[in-house]
């Protein structure tokens, strides 16, 4: 496995694994990995010959008073982790590698990126899709992978890929869970004992309310999201910063369940954001 940390030498790298006619699957990632991650690098594992994953806390996704400072890191556990995962490069850049002095180009999408996260954190996916632009015209990778966990990403990503005629795959993975339902993040490390315990209202909310679509038939948005702050509503710790029903593509807000429909929520746990989702297909 090699570790660079250049553009340039990522790039012969990778031109010299597409002149012999092989096919390459990205992984972009900011590191602190855990099994979310790992699954997307055994799915691009399984549908490429070469896998490349990048570690890199992207600062132009965060706000000012966001957590870009204090975001885990730990390269050398990575680095192993990757290493057993069958991993053929990591593409692990500074800063200033990625963000010359001069930078001043950006990706800007409207709509699809105005509601849930988008709103929350203004400037956030305007952070993400230049990074991954830029990712993807470093790599050039066949196929790209995102996890479903961060369900509006992939649909801005899907949506840019498109729009931009980037002429890549961009492969959604389903969303890893711990045994007792919490989604997997990397964030979850900045939960205390008692903050790890009062989480589990978030994926209590998401299995409550997709059981009232999928085995009662709620369709109606407004009691669906009433009854999924109900749950959360018990946990003292947790405050909802959004609960939406919207359009899997579209990112915009419904108030009936019909088609591919994402139902997805925000919520503060202590200082801590997480995000949960599920998505339901009705005929
Ligand atoms: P990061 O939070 O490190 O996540 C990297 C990828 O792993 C994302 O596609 C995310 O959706 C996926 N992932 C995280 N937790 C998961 C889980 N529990 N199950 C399945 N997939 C999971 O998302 C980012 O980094 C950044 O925004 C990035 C796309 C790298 C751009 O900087």
């Amino acid at each position: 496995m090699e570790i660079l940390h250049t553009v340039k030498e990522t790039r012969e790298l990778v031109r010299a694994w597409r002149i012999n006619g092989e096919r390459i699957g990205l992984v972009p990632t900011m590191g602190f990995l855990h099994e979310g991650h790992f699954s997307l690098m055994r799915r691009a594992k399984r549908e490429n010959d070469r896998v490349v994953t990048s570690i890199f806390v992207n600062p132009i996704q965060f706000g000012p008073k966001e957590d870009f400072a204090s975001y885990p890191r730990d390269m050398e556990a990575d680095s192993a982790a990757c290493r057993h995962e069958a991993v053929d490069l990591i593409f692990a850049p500074t800063v200033e590698e990625m963000y010359p002095v001069g930078f001043c180009s950006y990706i800007d999408m409207d709509k699809i990126t105005a509601g849930l996260c988008g709103k929350s954190r203004p400037g956030h996916f305007r952070g993400v899709c230049t990074v991954v632009a830029k990712l993807f015209n470093i790599v050039t990778p066949d196929k790209a992978y995102f996890g479903q966990k961060d369900a509006q990403q992939v649909a801005v990503i899907q949506r840019m890929t498109r729009d931009l005629s980037m002429g890549l795959e961009i492969v959604s993975c389903p969303t890893v869970r711990e045994s007792d339902g919490l989604a997997k993040s990397s964030r979850n490390a900045y939960l205390s004992a008692e903050e790890r315990k009062a989480a589990l209202a978030v994926s209590r909310a998401v299995f409550k309310g997709e059981k009232l679509v999928k085995e009662k038939g709620e369709r109606d948005a407004g009691r669906l999201i009433a009854a999924m702050r109900e749950t959360l509503a018990a946990e003292p710790l947790a405050k909802v910063d959004y609960i939406e029903v919207v359009g899997a593509e579209s990112m915009e807000k419904v108030d009936r369940i019909d088609g591919s429909t994402l139902v997805a929520l925000a919520v503060f746990i202590g200082k801590t954001r997480l995000l949960d989702n599920f998505v339901c297909h009705t005929a």
